[in-house]
């Protein structure tokens, strides 16, 4: 059995035991053996390995879990983008234009977009994420989205209701009928998850509330995108269904985080559904951002996520959403960096990833910098040194 030490690691995050909420310890060392943490010490009591690497004294991180991510799409809606910026409002109805360019993709083509995202995202510290289908919106289309996703992730996720698709605009019921019948049935093979976008100009409460059931009738888990673009019912839908995660929670009223924190699990180990913040969507419709601080003052558990799509968040970079959260969205360093990290995996229902503790997957970021407080502290700037990925150096 080979191993591997991570030596000399002037800051490690655990998010397990250690100092303060992300459970830190100092001149530390990582054991790993078999893809799986084996040991997390002092460096001085380090044990032998085959191999070592030498983390310099600088900061180690678990991997960033990226729990939502739209990656299976053809074509780029940059002009969107452009007049977005000088002024245009953003409403979802770009979707359509990436629907049929998807359609018009060839499965490689598809392919070849998945595995540069997910580069992408590699090359920024993330070691898990979360994929959806949602620009098919037919049979034949949402099913191989969800193949092709499956390929690289096993977070794969069924968005068969992101929008109604044109060929339906003048009955939304017909294609409701057809997403939890013949479509449900052709992507649930590939599929963990279940999505659909609750949202005025997408699908209404008592829609959502179909699809979603149909989804967990045939033992999908449930998300859902919800109370983005303006306060709606999604976030309490999510909450009745007993949701893994409500995403986006742009727009909230005090009923919906009554809701969420009303999920709160006995053992004061947080909510059992996570709301998921997606900045990077903000940032790119030039919107206002959710109010995390309300959130986590009610004791919900909050996750960042990417929302990488073609048109309201063309970023793979959890840095990136980490600075905003920062910025803009009034959260420490620290609950950032927790919820890129163990509050995606806890959006996602995981316990071996998001934390570097005995038995947890050795996902392991070597940064370039003595602490993750640089991650926020120094925006832009290309701080992941090494990905450790399953135990292999990336
Ligand atoms: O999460 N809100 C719905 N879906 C995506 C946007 C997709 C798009 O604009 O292509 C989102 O923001
Ligand atoms: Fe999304």
């Amino acid at each position: 059995m080979s191993s591997l030490l991570v030596d000399n690691i002037g800051e490690l995050v655990t998010n397990g035991v250690g100092e303060g909420p992300l459970g830190i310890r100092r001149k530390a060392a990582v054991l790993i053996e078999e893809g799986r943490v084996a040991w997390v010490g002092p460096a001085a009591y380090a044990p032998a390995a085959d191999r070592r690497i030498d983390a310099g004294g600088a900061a180690v991180l678990p991997g960033f879990v990226d729990s939502h991510a739209h990656l299976v799409f053809a074509g780029d809606r940059a002009a969107e983008f452009a007049a977005r910026m000088a002024g245009e409002r953003y409403t979802g109805g770009g979707i359509r234009t990436t629907v049929g360019a998807t359609r018009a993709a060839t499965d490689d083509e598809l392919r070849a977009t998945v595995r540069r995202l997910r580069g992408e995202a590699l090359r920024q510290g993330t070691t898990t994420i979360e994929i959806k289908s949602g620009y098919g919106l037919n049979v034949a289309d949402e099913a191989r989205s969800l193949r092709i996703a499956t390929e690289t992730s096993s977070e794969t996720t069924f968005l068969g209701a992101h929008v109604v698709p044109p060929e339906y605009a003048d009955r939304p019921d017909d294609y409701v009928g057809l997403v939890c019948g013949p479509m449900l049935a052709a992507a649930a093979p590939y599929a963990k998850w279940i999505d659909v976008f609750c949202e005025r100009g997408a699908f209404d409460v008592d829609h959502a509330r179909a699809i979603l059931a149909c989804g967990q009738a045939a033992g999908l888990g449930v998300r859902l995108h919800a109370n983005q673009l303006g306060p709606g019912p999604g976030v309490q839908l999510g909450v009745e269904l007993g949701a893994a995660s409500v995403d986006h929670c742009t727009h909230l009223s005090d009923a919906d985080i009554d809701a969420l924190a009303g999920t709160a699990h006995s053992d004061g180990s947080g909510t059992s559904t996570v709301a998921t913040l997606l900045p990077g969507a903000e940032f790119s419709t030039r919107s206002p951002y959710p109010d995390a601080r309300r959130l986590l003052d009610a004791g919900v558990t909050v996750a960042l996520a990417t929302d990488c799509n073609p048109g309201s968040s063309y970023t793979s970079s959890m840095p990136f959403c980490i600075a905003l959260a920062v910025r803009e969205m009034r959260m420490t360093p620290a609950e950032a960096l927790w919820a890129a990290t163990a509050g995606g995996a806890r959006a996602l229902r995981r316990d071996d990833v998001g934390v570097l503790i005995p038995g947890a997957r050795a996902d392991l970021v070597v940064l370039d910098a003595p602490s993750y407080l640089h991650l926020a502290y120094r925006p832009g700037v290309p701080l992941i040194h090494q990905v450790i990925r399953n135990g292999v150096p990336q």
